[in-house]
């Protein structure tokens, strides 16, 4: 069993002692990277762009804000809210009739918080040609039906992939809350 793994279930058993509630208890059992991966795909339609054809930032940005809250509600089980949005980059422009199609996963957990990583990528659907055109990070929080933040179940990531970015989203979380010191 990994040290990452084994540290998680651990965890788990002390918070399980505090929880006492079985359904609770069950609700905060870490899950698997994979039972929250998400992907969806959009097409781009005349309102979605300029006058040239070229589609908003805008619009990309609420398909990332969407999936990163679907992929944070699957994996917490709880509502969940946008805290904030790493720099996002646009790296090649989409056009209008490409199909946008946009892959999600929690990278880490904090307390409440949840790292969702986005990668987004574009398809002529003509040629099948897929291009990337943009990858965020979003940090979602689960809350209460009151809306305060609410604690969030591990994850666990499994595959080497999964593994590295759950440490890379360690380190960006450790800035993210230097930086927010900071303000
Ligand atoms: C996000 C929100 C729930 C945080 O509430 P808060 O009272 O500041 O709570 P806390 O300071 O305890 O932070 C809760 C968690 O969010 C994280 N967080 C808060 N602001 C953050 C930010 N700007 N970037 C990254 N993480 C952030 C904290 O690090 C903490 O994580 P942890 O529990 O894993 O350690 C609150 O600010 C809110 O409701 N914001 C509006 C959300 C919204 O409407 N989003 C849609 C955009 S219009």
């Amino acid at each position: 069993m990994s040290r990452m793994l084994e540290s998680c279930i651990l965890e788990h058993i002390q918070e399980s002692r505090i929880l006492g509630d079985p359904l609770e208890v069950c609700r905060m059992k870490p899950k698997p990277t994979k039972e929250s991966i998400t992907i969806m795909s959009h097409l781009m339609m005349p309102a979605d762009a300029n006058t040239v054809g070229f589609v908003h930032g805008g619009v990309i940005l609420k398909l990332v804000d969407i999936i990163s809250y679907i992929c944070a509600s699957k994996h917490s089980g709880k509502y969940c809210v946008t805290a904030s949005i790493d720099r996002v980059n646009f790296l090649q422009p989409i056009r209008i009739g490409e199909l946008v199609i946009l892959y999600a996963s929690v990278n880490y957990v904090g307390n409440t918080s949840m790292e969702v990583g986005v990668r987004v990528e574009a398809e002529n659907l003509r040629s099948g040609k897929r291009r990337h055109t943009n990858s965020c990070y979003v940090t979602m929080v689960s809350v209460s039906n009151k809306g305060k933040p609410i604690k969030a179940p591990k994850v666990i990531p499994q595959t080497k992939e999964e593994k590295l970015r759950y440490e890379e989203a360690e380190k960006r979380r450790k800035e993210r809350l230097m930086k927010k010191a900071k303000i």
